[in-house]
C-alpha cells in the first residue's frame, strides 16, 4: 500500500536521539548521548510509598478516573507557590496548566500559535525536540546567534524579529540543552522587553533550573513579563522521574485556556496518579531535600567529565563549563567532523549526539553534545578516553 502521509509528517525524519537510543542500548556501550537523570537519583522508595498511600486512601478511585484537563487541583495550587522560586508571583489557578512533561508544554504552545509557514526563532543551537515540534507545525525555524557564555546575542534577536516577524521565540533559560549555557540576568530582562515590544510569544523552557551545582539562581524571563507574552514551561522529569510525565505551563489565562483546548484533543489530561505523586513531593516538602541529595552526585560527574576532557581530549576540543544541568557542549576547532566520526565512535563503544542535530540551519558538524549524568564515574573516564582515541586519530 502506498501511504499518503500528511504534509506535516511525510518529510520529517525521527528525532535523532530516539534513533541513537536504538544503537546505544547495548550492554557494553558507554553512552553520553541521552539526557537521562542518574539512575541513583530516581526516588523509587518515595514513589512506592506515595503511590501506596494514595491508592489506599479515600480518593483512590478518583485518582483512577478521568480528571480535569487543566490538571489535578491540589497540584495546580501547589504550583502557584512553587513558581515563586523563579520570581513568578501574582498568579492564580487560571494561569496554571499541568502538562504531560515539558515536551507537551512546548508542543501545545506551538500548536496554539503557529500556522503553516509562520516563523519561530530559537537559540542556535537549541533543544532538538523543539526543532522537531516546530517542523511538525510546518513553521520556518530561524536560529539566533549565541556566541557568548551567557546565551543569545540580543542584537541578533532584535534584528531577526524585525526581519522575520516571528510568532514565537523559544529558549531554554538555564543550563541549556545542548550547550549547558545560562542566560544572564540582563539578557533575561532584555528578552522580556524586546519580545513584548514586537508582540512575540516567548516560550521559556526551564526543566533544569533546580539542578544547579555552582553559582546563583536567577529569576525567570517570565518574572519580567509585564505584557503577558511569556509562557513558562517546566517539568519534574529531571527532578523526580521522567516516566511520571508531569510538567507545568504558566501563562496568561487566555493562553492557558487555548493550551487546555489543545491538550483536550491530545491526551485529555496528564495521568492523575503521577500528578498526585508530584503533589506529595511538594506539599510534604520532599522535593528539595531529594534534589539536594542528588546535586553532589551530578556535580561530581560534571567535574569528572570536565577533568577527563582536559586530560584526554585533543587541545583543539573547546568545551563549555556548565554550572548545572546535564550537558557539556564541545566544538572541534580544527573542523573535525562529529558526523563522519560517529560510526567510528560507535564501533569504539562510545556514543554522543552530533551538534548539527541541534541547529536550526544544519551548522554544528564539528560539535558534539555530551551527557554526564547517566554514565557511571568509571565509564565517564573510560568513555572520554575512547572518544579521545577516535578524535586523536588513534582509531582508524
Ligand atoms: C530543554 C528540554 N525541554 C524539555 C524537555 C522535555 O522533558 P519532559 O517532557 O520529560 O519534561 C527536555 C528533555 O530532555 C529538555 O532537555
Amino acid at each position: 500500500m502506498q501511504y499518503n502521509f500528511s504534509d506535516r509528517l511525510k518529510n520529517l525524519s525521527g528525532n535523532a536521539i530516539r534513533e541513537i537510543f536504538k544503537l546505544v542500548n547495548k550492554p557494553d556501550m558507554i553512552s553520553f548521548a541521552g539526557g537521562l537523570p542518574a539512575t541513583q537519583c530516581l526516588p523509587v522508595q518515595f514513589i512506592n510509598e506515595f503511590a501506596d498511600q494514595l491508592l489506599k486512601g479515600e480518593n483512590a478511585c478518583s485518582l483512577l478516573q478521568y480528571g480535569e484537563t487543566e490538571g489535578y487541583m491540589p497540584l495546580r495550587h501547589a504550583i502557584i507557590d512553587y513558581v515563586k522560586r523563579v520570581g513568578i508571583n501574582d498568579i492564580d489557578i487560571n494561569n496554571v496548566l499541568i502538562v504531560s512533561g515539558g515536551q507537551q508544554g512546548i508542543d501545545l504552545s506551538f500548536k496554539a500559535f503557529i500556522n503553516k509557514g509562520d516563523y519561530i526563532l530559537v537559540e542556535n543551537p537549541t533543544y532538538l525536540a523543539a526543532l522537531h515540534i516546530a517542523k511538525m507545525y510546518q513553521a520556518n525555524v530561524i536560529g539566533v546567534d549565541s556566541p557568548d557564555d551567557d546565551g543569545i546575542d540580543i542584537d541578533d534577536l532584535e534584528y531577526k524579529i524585525k526581519k522575520y516577524n516571528p510568532k514565537v521565540f523559544y529558549i531554554v533559560s538555564n543550563f541549556s540543552n545542548p550547550t549547558g549555557k545560562t542566560l544572564s540576568l540582563e539578557k533575561r530582562k532584555q528578552i522580556a522587553y524586546i519580545t513584548a515590544k514586537y508582540n512575540v510569544i516567548t516560550v521559556e523552557d526551564d526543566p533544569y533550573r533546580e539542578l544547579r551545582y555552582s553559582g546563583e539562581h536567577l529569576p525567570s524571563i517570565k518574572s519580567f513579563d509585564k505584557a503577558g507574552n511569556v509562557i513558562y514551561v517546566s517539568s519534574f522529569s529531571k527532578l523526580i522521574s521522567p516516566s511520571l510525565r508531569v510538567g507545568i505551563a504558566i501563562a496568561d489565562k487566555n493562553i492557558i485556556a487555548k493550551l487546555t483546548i489543545g491538550k483536550q484533543g491530545t491526551d485529555v489530561h496528564t495521568v492523575t496518579l503521577s500528578q498526585a505523586i508530584a503533589e506529595k513531593f511538594l506539599s510534604g516538602n520532599y522535593l528539595f531535600p531529594h534534589i539536594e541529595k542528588s546535586i553532589p552526585l551530578y556535580r561530581e560527574k560534571r567535574d569528572l567529565m570536565i577533568s577527563s576532557i582536559k586530560q584526554y581530549m585533543p587541545p583543539y576540543f573547546k568545551h563549555t563549563m556548565p554550572q548545572g544541568g546535564l550537558f557539556i557542549w564541545g566544538e572541534f576547532t580544527n573542523g573535525a567532523s562529529a558526523v563522519k566520526n560517529f560510526n567510528k565512535a560507535i564501533e569504539n563503544k562510545v556514543a554522543y549526539v552530533c551538534g548539527c542535530d541541534f541547529f536550526a540551519d544544519g551548522k554544528g558538524e564539528n560539535c558534539i553534545r555530551l551527557n554526564f549524568s547517566n554514565a557511571s564515574s568509571e565509564n565517564i573516564v573510560r568513555g572520554i578516553k575512547k572518544l579521545a582515541a577516535v578524535f586523536n586519530g588513534d582509531i582508524k
